[in-house]
C-alpha cells in the first residue's frame, strides 16, 4: 500500500494487537514504537546510566531492529526482556526525554519514507507521521485497560495484581499525557475508536471499513 497509517492511544487501549492484525491484513509493515522507547530504557538500565548524554551516548553506539513483533538490540533479540515490570515502570521516564525523542523520531520517520506501514504510539498521528493517510486514536476505560494487561502479565507468568496494573497504568498516563514533548494527543484529523466493549476483531473492522471506503477498494 502506498500510504501510512498512524494508531495512537494510551496502554493497554487495543493498539498492538490491533495494528498488527490490520497490518498483516493490508500487507503492511508493522512498527510498535513503544518498544523502541523500552528498548532504550532496557539499555539505559543494562548500563546504569541515567543522565541523558550517556543515554544519548549508548544509542548512537547501537543497532535497534524491528522485525514484526521481534526486537533486536545489536542482533540480540530482546522481545521478552522489554516487557519486564522494570523496563515497564520506567520507560515513561525515558521516553519525556526531548533528546531521546528526537532520535527515535527520526528513525521512525526513515523507518516510514517508502511508505506501507501501520506504526503504533503516542505522537504517531501528531509529530512522527503528521502526513499519515489515515490516523486512528484508540482509547478504552482505564479499569478495562487495567484487566486487558493483568491478564496479558498473569498469562505471561509476572505476580501482580490488578490495583498495582491499574495505578501502573494511571502513572503511565499521566506521564505519557503531560510531558511538554510530543504528548499522548490524539490528532485533530484522527478517527477516535472507544474499544472499552469491542471485541479486537470489532475495532479491526472498523479500521479497515475506513480504508476500504477511503481508497475505494473491495478487500
Ligand atoms: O505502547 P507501550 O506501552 O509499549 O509504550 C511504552 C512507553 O513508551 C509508554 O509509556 C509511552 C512511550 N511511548 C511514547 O512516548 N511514544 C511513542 N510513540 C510510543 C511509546
Amino acid at each position: 500500500m502506498n500510504f501510512n497509517i498512524a494508531i495512537d492511544g494510551p496502554a493497554g487501549a487495543g493498539k498492538s494487537t490491533v495494528a498488527k492484525i490490520v497490518a498483516d491484513t493490508l500487507n503492511m509493515t508493522y512498527i510498535d514504537t513503544g518498544a523502541m522507547y523500552r528498548a532504550i530504557t532496557l539499555l539505559s538500565i543494562r548500563h546504569n546510566k541515567s543522565d541523558i548524554n550517556d543515554i544519548v551516548e549508548l544509542i548512537k553506539q547501537i543497532e535497534i531492529k524491528i522485525e514484526g513483533k521481534r526486537v533486536y538490540i545489536d542482533n540480540e533479540d530482546v522481545s521478552d526482556d522489554i516487557r519486564s515490570i522494570e523496563v515497564t515502570n520506567e520507560v515513561s521516564r525515558i521516553a519525556k526525554i526531548p533528546e531521546i525523542r528526537h532520535v527515535m523520531i527520526q528513525l521512525q520517520r526513515e523507518m516510514a519514507k517508502n511508505k506501507g506501514v501501520v506504526m503504533d504510539g503516542r505522537d504517531i498521528g501528531t509529530i512522527v507521521l503528521p502526513d499519515a493517510k489515515y490516523k486512528f486514536f484508540l482509547t478504552a476505560d482505564v479499569r478495562e485497560r487495567a484487566i486487558r494487561r493483568y491478564r496479558e502479565m498473569i498469562r505471561k507468568g509476572h505476580d501482580v495484581t490488578l490495583e498495582q496494573v491499574e495505578k501502573d497504568i494511571e502513572y503511565r498516563d499521566f506521564q505519557d499525557k503531560n510531558r511538554d514533548y510530543s504528548p499522548l494527543k490524539a490528532a485533530e484529523d484522527a478517527v477516535i475508536i472507544d474499544t472499552t466493549n469491542k471485541t479486537i476483531q470489532q475495532v479491526v473492522e472498523e479500521i479497515i471499513d475506513v480504508i476500504k471506503r477511503g481508497e475505494g477498494i473491495v478487500l
